[in-house]
């Protein structure tokens, strides 16, 4: 890779050791802060309603769909993160290929997919935490566990009555003051989190298999409604578009870049590793949800919880699933709030936000600052908003990245095509539009409400850009030549 002389001769306002990463994470850390990024509410919580009002038992089906589709956003990432290893994520890819609008454009839209998922999960988390305390008879507050505003589209936001939601503030004051201290004591504490619920997730597997009925499995597709979405090929579809959720997160490995030993070689390792293994447990644990009790009942908040206390003979499984989501809830949580401060450090060094975002703690050697307004922000959202209105706004924000990359590696492949590249995505004229199409379609799926947000969003961003980064950040930085 080379630098254009314009980029060479760009003034980069954070160089220096305060503002150096440490390079502590090999290809299993990677792994496992891709399945600590995915594995959360989309399979705790999502799942059961995907099946329950969308596809029943062929939701494993819909899983897989949703699965391919991120492989091959997943096959392009791999190919950037080999060839760009720096922070930045999709930010980084944009700049390299498309220049600073572009760039910026994709950044400030990363926040909706990091800074505001970490504030959905742990609205999530919340929601388990509390019935969790309920059935150990502990009784918690609705005032002060539920979110005070609430309603699908601006016209239709509304008070609820309630105050604040507590416990999702001090899952992200705890979870802020372990990335605070160090990125090798956050990744060994992300590793016992997702080992946790890793492991749970296996015994929900290996002891529910045996209780599948073919019974519940059938038919497999249940005959549509009539309703577009409602069982049937489009209740596939439907609920594959709602599961893409439980999918984002693998691309967070490369946010990792500047703290990977070895990025080139591990970060497509950990991209395609960490997504491969979340695919098969999500197919798995989508055979065991539906085969071990009627899929119509799973549209509850806990739904594997439920699935098994159906089973007398798993019974023993409900505590600890309950305390597997809180793990799983909680590891998203984490690795959102970290992705977010490195986004922003990658940001702030290329000009883009003031250089605070970029500063490097002497000690613990962890954007401090920058980490300390995302957590102010993700937990200011999570205090106040529900967990509807932010997870759409998280799977915008998601598409909208996962798009920019794929047509990203298009333009880089007919741009710089000599450069050697230690992963190629396979297939690239194939895989890469596949990727835009597929992304555009779920993109399409979501609801007016959400793109008038992101409508919103972007045009705030757009006049930051003018104000502020378009005078301060260099017009192409890490460009691929
Ligand atoms: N994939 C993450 C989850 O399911 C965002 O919670």
């Amino acid at each position: 890779m080379t630098a254009e002389p314009e980029a060479l001769a760009a003034p980069d306002p954070v160089a220096g050791e305060a503002h150096r990463l440490h390079r502590a994470l090999g290809p299993s850390s990677l792994i496992m802060i891709g399945i600590g990024e995915i594995i959360g509410a989309g399979i705790f919580v999502i799942a059961g309603t995907a099946a329950a009002q969308h596809a029943g038992p062929a939701v494993l089906i819909s899983f897989a769909l949703a699965g391919v589709g991120c492989l091959f956003a997943g096959l392009c990432y791999a190919e950037f993160a080999s060839l760009i290893p720096e922070s930045g994520s999709s930010y980084t890819y944009a700049y390299a290929t498309m220049g600073r609008f572009m760039a910026w454009f994709i950044g400030w839209n990363m926040v909706l997919e990091y800074l505001v998922s970490a504030s959905t999960v742990a609205v999530g988390w919340s929601g388990y935490f509390v019935s969790l305390l309920q059935n150990l008879g502990v009784p918690f507050p609705a005032a002060f566990s539920n979110a005070p505003i609430a309603g699908p589209g601006f016209a239709e936001l509304h008070m609820t009555g309630a105050i604040v939601n507590l416990p999702a503030i001090a899952l992200i004051v705890l979870l802020t003051v372990v990335l605070l201290i160090g990125v090798r004591e956050s990744a060994r504490f992300n590793n016992v989190l997702v080992a946790i619920k890793t492991g749970i997730i296996l015994l929900v597997i290996v002891f529910g298999l045996p209780h599948v009925s073919g019974a519940n499995l059938t038919p497999l597709i249940p005959p549509n409604t009539g309703q577009w979405g409602h069982f049937g090929l489009s209740g596939i579809l439907a609920a594959s578009g709602l599961i893409f959720f439980a999918f984002i997160g693998f691309e967070s490995v490369s946010v990792a870049a500047q703290e990977a030993r070895d990025p080139k070689r591990d970060l497509p390792i950990g991209i395609l590793g960490s997504l491969a293994i979340c695919t098969v447990l999500y197919v798995l644990v989508a055979i065991v949800l539906t085969g071990i009790t009627d899929w119509r009942k799973l549209d509850v908040p806990d739904p594997m919880a439920f699935a098994v206390g159906q089973v007398g003979a798993l019974h023993w499984l409900v505590l600890p699933v309950d305390v597997a989501a809180l793990a799983g809830l909680a590891t998203v949580t984490f690795v959102s709030l970290y992705g977010q401060s490195r986004i922003f450090y990658a940001m702030a060094r290329d000009g883009f936000l003031p250089s605070i975002f970029a500063a490097v703690h002497p000690e613990f050697q962890t954007p401090f600052q920058g980490t300390l307004v995302t957590a102010i922000a993700a937990a200011a959202l999570a205090a106040i908003f529900p967990l509807d209105i932010l997870a759409d706004l998280v799977s915008i924000g998601t598409l909208i990245a996962f798009i920019s990359v794929c047509a990203g590696v298009m333009i880089l492949r007919l741009t710089a095509p000599d450069v050697p590249r230690p992963f190629h995505t396979p297939w690239v004229w194939v895989v890469a539009p596949l990727g835009v199409f597929t992304c555009g379609l779920m993109m399409f799926s979501l609801s007016n409400a959400t793109w008038t947000r992101l409508i919103l969003w972007s045009a705030i961003g757009i006049a930051i850009y003018f104000f502020y980064g378009r005078h301060r950040a260099p017009a192409w930085k890490w460009r691929v030549t």
